[in-house]
């Protein structure tokens, strides 16, 4: 008698922990990401991994289904890499990692990421490409990568991100062209690009969606740029930030409409 509830109880164990395995795997990958970040505030004390799911943990928001939307640790003292498990986190919408001292490379699999709105990283210590993977994620609208330390092209994918409104790669040392299928982001409102490396010109399609698109800021300074645009006639050129010209006026190909002003 006493065996046969031994026996129950176990087998109850094994399918609770079966359970388990299949029903947190969100959790687990938040747990070991927990475990590979420096965490001196002790802002991840919440990230229990006995818990059914994460979505009572701080820092974390999940979706009726139970699933995490949105992770919050901007200023959060964190530090370490980001690991690639990240983009198994299908319904994640916001990954607000800013301000942190996050160091290695970006995970080539954020790009799994298909619900991703907004990824802030803005402000850490990454280094290494900028994985062009990121341009598959159609939903994205925000990404801020300034002031990290990241190396090698802007990946021309990102022509494919046809919801985008920012773009924020400054302060860093990204090199190569501008790619001309960012002209294609019509939604665009923002890109800053200042403080690289990137060379050769300015595309014509990237500064037509001054006119055809909704780009109200455009900052190219601090580059290795020639700044020959072979163009005349563009309005709204006040949107260009070139420190190394006194005025918009000064840029090549924008005399023309200086006089007629
Ligand atoms: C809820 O999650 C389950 C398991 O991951 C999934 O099969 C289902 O499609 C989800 N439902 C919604 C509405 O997202
Ligand atoms: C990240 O920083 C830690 C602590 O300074 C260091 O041990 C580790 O090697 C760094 N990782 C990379 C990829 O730079
Ligand atoms: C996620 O992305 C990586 C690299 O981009 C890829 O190799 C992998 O197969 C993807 N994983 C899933 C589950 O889709
Ligand atoms: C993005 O667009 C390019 C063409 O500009 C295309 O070749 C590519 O397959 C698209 N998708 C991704 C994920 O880059
Ligand atoms: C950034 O990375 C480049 C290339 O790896 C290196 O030469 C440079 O010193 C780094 N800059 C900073 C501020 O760490
Ligand atoms: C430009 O902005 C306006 C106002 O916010 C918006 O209605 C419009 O859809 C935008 N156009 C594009 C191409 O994003």
């Amino acid at each position: 008698m006493a065996a046969q509830f031994a026996a129950a109880g176990v087998l109850t164990g094994l399918l609770a922990l079966a359970t388990f395995a299949s029903c947190n795997t969100e959790g687990d990958i938040l747990y070991k990401q927990r475990l590979a970040w420096k965490d001196p505030n002790n802002v991840l004390k919440s990230w229990d991994q006995t818990l059914a799911n994460p979505c009572t943990w701080f820092h974390v928001t999940c979706n009726n289904n139970n699933s995490v939307v949105r992770v919050d640790l901007g200023n959060a003292g964190i530090s370490g890499p980001l690991l690639s498990d990240l983009g198994e986190l299908e319904n994640l919408q916001y990954i607000e990692l800013y301000g942190n001292r996050l160091n290695g490379s970006i995970p080539e699999t954020l790009g799994n990421l298909t619900n991703l709105i907004s990824l802030d990283l803005w402000v850490n210590l990454l280094t290494g490409p900028i994985p062009s993977t990121l341009g598959s994620i159609s939903t994205l609208r925000y990404l801020r990568l300034y002031q990290n330390n990241l190396t090698g092209p802007i990946p021309s994918s990102f022509g494919n991100l046809t919801n985008l409104r920012e773009l924020k790669l400054q302060e860093n040392s990204l090199s190569g062209a501008i790619p001309a299928s960012l002209g294609n982001v019509k939604t665009l409102q923002f890109l800053e690009l200042n403080g690289n490396m990137l060379t050769g010109t300015v595309p014509l399609e990237v500064l037509s969606l001054v006119i055809v698109g909704n780009l109200t800021e455009l900052n190219i300074a601090r580059n290795n740029l020639d700044g020959t645009v072979t163009s005349s006639g563009l309005r709204g050129t006040d949107v260009i930030v070139n420190p190394s010209f006194d005025s918009v006026c000064d840029y090549p190909g924008y005399a023309e409409d200086c006089m007629m002003a």
